[in-house]
């Protein structure tokens, strides 16, 4: 799944009475929508489910991006296809057997992707990535929005880059938590190629103007 620099604005940060909108400004400047599923329990709060995602859908080709934070994420792998997802990434944290989470995702006709916590470390994920489409590395603790870079991560985003180069591997390898223009450059240059945003990108004052500065920081087209 590799190529330039992927942007992919977190619609948790969106204006949920306005979701629709705000994705459709977005839309032709964007590679993903990044979905952050919320159960409660996994993280201290709820965001949306399959509903909301199914409406999505309806207005937008964009693929999702859909970050599981959910204490039992393979109960929703069909759901979520049902609903239009493309992408499920499910955290290692609550994941005792990766290897049947990716068979099931495949069959569900979904791609798949693994999540390490800040406090996760990388070794946990290293033997799994052969399976994913895409790596995701948190450089927030996850459950909301609005948080600061944890660049204590960026070590992590370093290990995990020599690991898929060393091992040819087509993962992407995306960071989650506190991108701005700033802090993706310094993601970027551990070995990130795919950048969520938030707050940076849907509370900006001019979100399109938002992706094209985190583009440029970031040296996409
Ligand atoms: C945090 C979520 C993130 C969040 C990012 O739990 O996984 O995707 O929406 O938001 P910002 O960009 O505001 O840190
Ligand atoms: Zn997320």
């Amino acid at each position: 799944m590799k190529g330039p620099a992927k942007i992919a604005p977190s619609l948790l940060a969106a204006d949920f009475g306005h979701l629709a909108d705000d994705v459709a400004r977005i839309e032709a400047h964007v590679d993903f929508l990044h979905v952050d599923v919320m159960d409660g329990h996994f993280v201290p709060n709820l965001s949306f489910g399959m509903p909301v995602i199914e409406s999505l859908r309806k207005t937008t080709g964009l693929y999702f991006d859909c970050h599981l934070m959910v204490t039992n994420p393979v109960s929703l792998f069909e759901p979520i296809k049902q609903a239009g997802g493309n992408l499920v990434t499910c955290h290692m944290e609550v994941m005792p057997d990766p290897s049947a989470a990716a068979v099931r995702a495949r069959e569900a006709g979904l791609d798949f992707g693994l999540v390490i916590n800040p406090a996760t470390p990388f070794e946990a994920v290293a033997p799994f990535v052969e399976l994913c489409d895409l790596l995701l590395v948190m450089s927030v603790v996850p459950g909301f929005g609005g948080q600061g870079f944890i660049p204590e991560v960026l070590p992590k985003i370093e290990a995990a880059k020599k690991w898929v180069d060393s091992h040819g591997l087509p993962a992407d390898i995306e960071v989650d938590g506190g991108i701005t223009p700033a802090t993706a450059v310094r993601a970027r240059d551990a070995g990130a190629n795919a950048f969520v945003a938030g707050t940076a990108i849907f509370r900006a004052p001019d979100p399109v103007a938002a992706v094209a500065e985190l583009r440029t920081a970031v040296g996409g087209e």
